[in-house]
């Protein structure tokens, strides 16, 4: 899940210079925006209604407020009229996504569940914010016009950007998905510092200019390592807004005890992954339920549970690299929108479901200070809580201990973007993402 456009981002003041930042985008920019953009008001908006047809009058918007304003792309400059649909619909207020990587594999996917309605519900508008790279512009702009053509309802802004200070200017949620993926000859800790780079520079920008409440989700890989260079760069953010998304190997993982069982897979319950999402990661059968049952009185093949189960989870997404060329996009999308709605819905009783969190206060004697995949439950309000009731054997320790060994050795090693002193890189072995076998 972590190969997808690589989101270069700039500061706050190169924000506001980004014409001398890249002339030549710019000109594109010029070239490609103006002649869709539609005529605002004085609040830099036209408003029309889709349902009556009614267009208001349009005044020109004031040179100063357009420097402030984000670009809005085509359609999306109109403001779709509310009140027209009053009498037969109650809509919750807008909520505004952005979506990093946005002009990539995942997000493709993933927008047009998004502005379908899918994820956050039918009565729920919502405004799309795209962060993209220089190099990914013109992509962005074809995102964008197909979330135009798609012509979702629910769909009330889109913005597409290079800068993650535009980008995440009051947004409730943030789907950091852009990552560079490792290329030939990249060691990890070169990968881990490429990459922490650009989750410095967006948590600063969250820290900036976000909702205080926003939640982010973070997938680009390392994605838990990520994720904490993230929030260690929001400290007005609180610290357990950030997840790591382990969603993804979750559901390999009840994929695979289904199959084993041969049980369809809604009959799985309860799988926690543990730890990084590498191939290091803790698929863990001994408190997950088949059917409301112990996988192991189920499932009596405890070697092919140790061995076999854990590491086709673990190595799900090189295998998938190998089959496909590109690391998976549809079903890590799908799984980002399973993450969302664990945190959106409350969590079916008895049930809990796994994300990479931060692990300050955790029952389960894990470190501090690291994002790692843990069992939570949530009553739908965005937030979640850690599951108390966890049964542990050696087996499950050993494992565990491995995976965090491998998160504390990865935090050393990017200590010089968490604002914890001098890096150093002592990863005990070269593990591996799990695409990259
Ligand atoms: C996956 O799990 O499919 C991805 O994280 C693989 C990768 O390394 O991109």
């Amino acid at each position: 899940m972590a190969v997808a456009e690589l989101s270069t981002s700039y500061t706050k003041t190169s924000l506001h210079s980004r014409l001398s930042l890249s002339t030549r985008l710019a000109d594109h920019r010029r070239l490609a925006l103006r002649p869709r953009l539609l005529p605002r008001t004085q609040t830099g908006r036209v408003y029309c209604s889709v349902v009556s047809n009614q267009v208001q009058a349009a005044a020109p918007l004031q040179a100063e407020e357009a420097k402030k304003k984000p670009e809005c792309y085509g359609v999306f400059c109109l403001t779709y009229d509310l009140k027209a649909e009053d009498e037969t619909k109650s809509w919750k207020k807008l909520i505004n996504i952005a979506v990093s990587g946005a002009a990539g594999m995942i997000s493709n996917h993933l927008l047009f569940k998004l502005a379908s309605g899918e994820v956050f519900g039918p009565d729920q508008p919502i405004a799309l914010k795209l962060l993209g790279s220089e190099r990914s512009f013109q992509a962005l702009e074809g995102v964008a016009m197909e979330l135009e053509d798609s012509l979702f309802p629910l769909l009330r802004e889109v913005s597409i950007s290079i800068d993650p200070y535009d980008v995440f200017q009051d947004v409730e949620w943030a789907l950091l998905i852009g990552a560079k993926p490792r290329g030939p000859g990249m060691e990890r800790a070169g990968l881990l510092d490429i990459n922490g780079q650009i989750f410095a520079k967006q948590g600063k920008a969250l820290n900036a200019v976000a909702s205080r409440n926003v939640k982010v989700i973070v997938v680009g890989n390392p994605c838990n390592t990520n994720a904490l260079i993230c929030l260690k760069n929001a400290p007005n953010i609180p610290a357990k807004n950030f997840h790591a998304l382990t969603r993804l190997d979750e559901n390999r993982a009840k994929c695979q005890l289904a199959l084993k069982a041969g049980v369809f897979y809604d009959k799985v319950s309860n799988v926690t992954i543990w730890g990084n999402h590498s191939t290091t990661q803790v698929p863990d059968f001994l408190n997950a339920r088949i059917n409301g049952l112990p996988v192991k009185e189920v499932i009596k093949d405890t070697k092919w549970l140790e061995e076999e189960f854990t590491e086709k989870v673990q190595k799900r997404g090189g295998v998938l690299i190998e089959k496909w060329g590109r690391s998976s996009a549809a079903s890590t999308s799908v799984s980002i929108v399973d993450a969302i709605r664990s945190l959106v819905t409350p969590t079916p009783e008895g049930d809990w479901f796994s994300s990479g969190v931060y692990t300050d206060g955790n029952p389960y004697g894990i470190a501090e200070g690291l994002v790692f995949s843990m069992p939570c439950r949530s009553k739908g309000d965005g937030d979640y809580e850690l599951v108390k009731d966890i049964i542990f054997d050696d087996y499950l320790h050993g494992r565990i201990a491995k995976t965090e060994a491998e998160l504390l050795a990865e935090k050393r090693c990017v200590a010089h973007l968490t604002g914890e002193g001098v890096a150093v890189c002592d990863l005990p072995e070269d593990t591996m993402l799990p695409g990259e076998m």
